[in-house]
């Protein structure tokens, strides 16, 4: 502890938990040493908490249906009579703008459901079902796994696949709502965390995450609704139950935009998606069924570019590893990895090994994040 000069003005050095922070309470200069969006510790939780209502006199009234009942005003008043598309992928993000945009314009709002090749397997059904019966949303169904595979053939770099997999959304969703009159309006599911991770600004970037980074400059709507970009994702689930979304929908683990794109390392083929698809589907599966679906924030196989020795049927087999994936987090901005039993791990490593052609060993991924992100690429 000691007492040092900033700003002309003598600060006061405290250690809390081992970080130090600067405060002097007599100007009401407080830092912390960690940025916000890490704070973790019960000490640094503390100290935010007194500032926030102890000193900066906030008074933490900030209320789920009041942020939906803006947004919807906000939305109305934005887009008119106009009418808005919306790229709907089946995850939590997409799903609950979709709800809270259809609430706040109905049929002016059309989903556009592009299969870009890389879904889990049976998504894109299941969300157009969900979609038509549940909610009589306005939507259409594209199936350009084609296109998308032609354009990614090759590509190895992660940044580049996220790029190419962003812009071509932004193509198919521009081709689709030129068919619709008065489109004028695309509607993302962007929440905080994209936007702190895409931050370049700084030189930091740690991943483009593709419904920002991704979006070509040239784009051809006049603008983009984005009534989630200052939430957390726990903050989206909240929204989305307030909104009425069944349970299971809403805590649905979080699907990156670029789908398996992004985990299967190297260049992206359709026999590779359709290898990962079912080792990832067996995975899930098998979570499920032990109960660990809700206690695991995400989990999923990557189909890692290794090829190793094997045998299968007696036969020599130089096939694929897969690496399976589940971690603990809050925000998804840090995370731990979750110890699945070893009981669970062999179940799912032998019926991987057993029913999907084309892989012949599992490893599993025990790295947080940091050091390592919680997707491969
Ligand atoms: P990382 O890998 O950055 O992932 O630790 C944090 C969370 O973000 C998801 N993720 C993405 N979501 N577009 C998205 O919409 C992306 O490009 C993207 N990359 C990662 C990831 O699944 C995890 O939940």
């Amino acid at each position: 502890m000691g007492i040092y000069q900033t700003f002309g003005k003598p600060i006061l050095l405290v250690d809390i938990d081992s970080d130090i922070a600067v405060e002097n309470k007599a100007e009401k200069i407080y830092s912390l040493k960690n940025k916000i969006e890490y704070i973790q510790s019960e000490a640094e939780k503390q100290a935010l908490k007194e500032f926030l209502y102890d000193i900066a006199q906030l008074k933490g009234d900030w209320k789920i249906a009041d942020f939906i009942e803006n947004q919807i005003d906000q939305i109305r008043a934005e887009v008119g009579d106009k009418k808005l598309v919306l790229g709907l992928s089946g995850g939590v993000d997409s799903t609950v703008a979709a709800v809270l945009v259809h609430k706040a314009v109905g049929a002016q709002l059309t989903c556009i459901l592009v299969d870009h090749g890389l879904m889990r397997k049976n998504e894109a059904d299941d969300v157009e079902k969900l979609f038509r019966e549940k909610y009589d949303m306005q939507f259409v169904h594209v199936k350009a796994e084609e296109r998308f595979l032609n354009r990614l053939a090759d590509v190895t770099d992660p940044e580049k696949k996220r790029q190419i997999i962003g812009e071509e959304f932004i193509r198919v969703f521009e081709e689709e709502s030129n068919k619709i009159e008065d489109a004028e309006y695309l509607v993302q599911g962007t929440i905080y965390p994209d936007i702190i991770e895409s931050d370049a600004s700084l030189g930091k970037m740690v991943k483009s995450h593709h419904n920002v980074g991704g979006l070509p400059e040239d784009i051809n709507f006049k603008g983009i609704v984005e009534p989630l970009k200052d939430l957390f994702k726990d903050e989206v689930r909240k929204v989305g139950i307030e909104l009425g979304l069944p349970e299971n929908m809403v805590n649905r683990q979080p699907f990156p935009g670029p789908g398996l794109g992004v985990r299967i390392i190297g260049a992206i083929t359709k026999a590779k998606a359709d290898i990962l698809r079912e080792a990832d589907a067996i995975m899930r599966e098998e979570i499920e069924k032990a109960g660990l679906d809700k206690e695991i924030n995400q989990y999923f196989a990557v189909l890692t570019g290794i090829q190793s020795v094997g045998v299968r049927n007696e036969n020599r087999t130089y096939d694929y590893t897969i690496a399976l994936r589940a971690v603990k987090t809050v925000d998804f901005m840090t995370a731990t990895y979750y110890p699945i039993p070893y009981e669970i791990l062999d179940i799912i490593t032998k019926r991987i090994t057993q029913e999907v052609e084309g892989v012949n060993r599992i490893v599993y991924d025990i790295t947080g994040k940091p050091p390592a992100t919680i997707e491969w690429e």
